[in-house]
Formats: C-alpha cells, sequence, structure tokens
C-alpha cells in the first residue's frame, strides 16, 4: 500500500523534530562542557545521540515505504544558558512533552489515513516518549530535592555520567 502522501510529509517534518532534538540536547551538553557538570554533559550527548537515533528509524520506515524522503533546515541551538541544571532539565522536559504532542498527532493523522501500518510503527514511539517523559521528570526531583546543595548537585551529576557511561542513559535504576 502507498503511504498516504499527508502522512508522508509528517513524518519527514518528524525526522525534522527529531533531529532538532538532537541538536537541543548537543548544544546542553555543549553548555554543561563548560560547568563543572561534566556528567550532564555526557548525558546531554547519549540523549543527542538517542534523538539522531529516533530520526533515523523514521528515515528507515520511509525508505520502507518507498516513501520519499525529505530533510529539512533545523535550527542552530542555543550552547550556553543563564541558569543551573534544573532550569535546564525543566527546558528537555518541555521539549520532551512537545515531542510526545507530535506523535500523537501523528498517530491520529495514520488513524485517519487508515494507514495501519504506520499506526503500529508509530507504538516505539509512544512509549519511548512515555519513559523519557518519566526520566526527566525524575532527575528534575531529585534536583529539585539537592537545591542548592552542592555536594548533592555533584552527587546527581555523577550518577548521570556513569548512566550515560554505562551506554543507559535512562534513570531505569
Ligand atoms: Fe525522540
Ligand atoms: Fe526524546
Amino acid at each position: 500500500m502507498k503511504l498516504p502522501s499527508a502522512l508522508q510529509d509528517a513524518l519527514n517534518a518528524q525526522i525534522k523534530n527529531e533531529l532538532q532534538a538532537h541538536y537541543n540536547y548537543l548544544g546542553m551538553s555543549a553548555h554543561f562542557e563548560q560547568t563543572a557538570y561534566l556528567g550532564f554533559a555526557k548525558w546531554m550527548r547519549l540523549q543527542s545521540q538517542e534523538e539522531y537515533g529516533h530520526a533515523m528509524k523514521l528515515y528507515d520506515y520511509l525508505r520502507e515505504r518507498n516513501a520519499t524522503i525529505e530533510l529539512q533546515t533545523i535550527d542552530a541551538p542555543k550552547t550556553s544558558y543563564d541558569c543551573g541544571p534544573v532550569e535546564i532539565f525543566e527546558i528537555t522536559l518541555k521539549q520532551e512533552q512537545g515531542v510526545t504532542q507530535q506523535i500523537n498527532d501523528l498517530y491520529e493523522l495514520a488513524l485517519n489515513q487508515k494507514d495501519y501500518a504506520t499506526l503500529q510503527f508509530l507504538t516505539w514511539f509512544l512509549q519511548e516518549q512515555v519513559e523519557e517523559e518519566n526520566t526527566v521528570s525524575d532527575i528534575i526531583d531529585r534536583l529539585r530535592l539537592a537545591s542548592d546543595n552542592t555536594a548533592g548537585l555533584l552527587r546527581l551529576d555523577d550518577e548521570a555520567g556513569r548512566r550515560a557511561a554505562q551506554g543507559g542513559g535512562r534513570a531505569k535504576a
């Protein structure tokens, strides 16, 4: 079955959205590299790689469906923030909530177009968004608890760095 053109456009737009997230996280990583929080720098770098992986999953799906792949312009991300880790992770959560909305919209479109293969394909992304929002919320909760306690913040940074090093990147304790 040919991929409906509205769905093809929306999936191409999502490649861009995931690459934008990839680039935004890389910018956050670059920011943390210039601070004492080298663990968060590693975490953001790994997160950035994951987003690249999401973009490629969509890319490969379009390829398998013999659809046209269109690569769109992404914006330069911020590489410097005038705020602490809590605020940066809050921005991260907002970004993930935005992506969840994008995936939900894609799902709805696939449903309206009766493209059941795409619906099936998108379930992975729905689950992934639940995990990502949950992971980032947990980090925010713990950062808020540590508040201005330097030792506590550095401990969380260290933990984030070790998770990144293990290749998980996630708070799957
Ligand atoms: Fe993603
Ligand atoms: Fe994400």
